[in-house]
């Protein structure tokens, strides 16, 4: 909690790109940042890598991702020539899931997709911020009402670290003309229809005026639609 207040102080009135560069010289090997490749996460990671800011980029490879993220992924690599980290699930977890429950299990019950999230992404993912202390997200408000309640610094109970969104108060358009105007590679099915991307299995296009989320596990009651990444526990803490 402490180090809430901290960052808090560090980053109060700046820009993304100032709160990118604040932090990444105040917890250097202690900042990461996740992304999956979508438009928000293009933005901060042409941010960090345009600017060589000490701060590490990972991906949580799920192994159900679209060839066009692969693409994209690719692409940046070409750009900006970084690596960006990749983490896998666990082999004998994922083995044991598809031997008893087959590949597509998630469409069966939510706890047969909240077990796949869990095993493709949430256990990578904390291995992935392990030993953090600051973890960057591309999340921004105006993505779901759930996200409309978040804060865009918080203090993240489960990970014991301080969750920074630099673009939380950024608009869609605001994202896509940085992304234009500096000619930053983006994943080819934003222009599909497709606002948020996840797995391939489990993300399709939405409709015009439908949500932002709502091709996202979209046989699902709208509130439980979170894969586990970003839950909002009561015990999460936020300013
Ligand atoms: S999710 O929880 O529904 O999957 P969403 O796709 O909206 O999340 O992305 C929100 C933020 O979560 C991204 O900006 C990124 O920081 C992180 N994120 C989501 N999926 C991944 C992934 N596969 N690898 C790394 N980070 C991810
Ligand atoms: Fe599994 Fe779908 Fe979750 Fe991806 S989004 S980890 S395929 S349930």
């Amino acid at each position: 909690m402490d180090k809430l207040i901290e960052v808090e102080e560090l980053v109060k009135d700046l820009d993304p790109q100032q709160v990118l560069a604040i932090l990444a010289d105040n917890f250097r090997d202690q900042i990461t940042f996740s992304t999956s490749f979508g438009w928000e996460d293009q933005v901060i990671t042409d941010m960090i890598f345009s600017n060589d800011l000490a701060i590490e980029v990972f991906t949580l490879d799920t192994g159900r991702l679209f060839p066009e993220t692969y693409s994209v992924w690719s692409r940046m690599r070409d750009r900006y020539k970084k690596n960006i980290k990749a983490y896998y699930p666990n082999q004998d977890r994922l083995e044991a899931m598809i031997s008893q429950k087959g590949p597509n299990s998630f469409y069966e019950s939510v706890d047969n997709r909240k077990e796949c999230c869990g095993i493709r992404k949430v256990e990578p993912l904390n291995r992935a911020l392990k030993g953090k202390k600051i973890w960057i997200t591309g999340i921004r408000a105006e993505q779901s009402q759930n996200r409309e309640q978040m804060h865009w610094i918080e203090w993240d109970e489960a990970h014991q670290l301080v969750k920074v969104h630099p673009l939380f108060f950024w608009t869609l358009e605001e994202v896509k003309s940085y992304i234009k105007v500096n000619n930053v590679p983006y994943n080819a099915l934003h222009d599909r229809g497709f606002p948020s991307i996840g797995c391939a299995p489990c993300t399709r296009a939405v409709q015009p005026g439908e949500d932002f989320r709502a091709g996202r596990w979209w046989w699902e009651d709208t509130s439980k639609k979170e894969c586990g990444l970003h839950s909002t526990s009561p015990a999460s803490t936020s300013i």
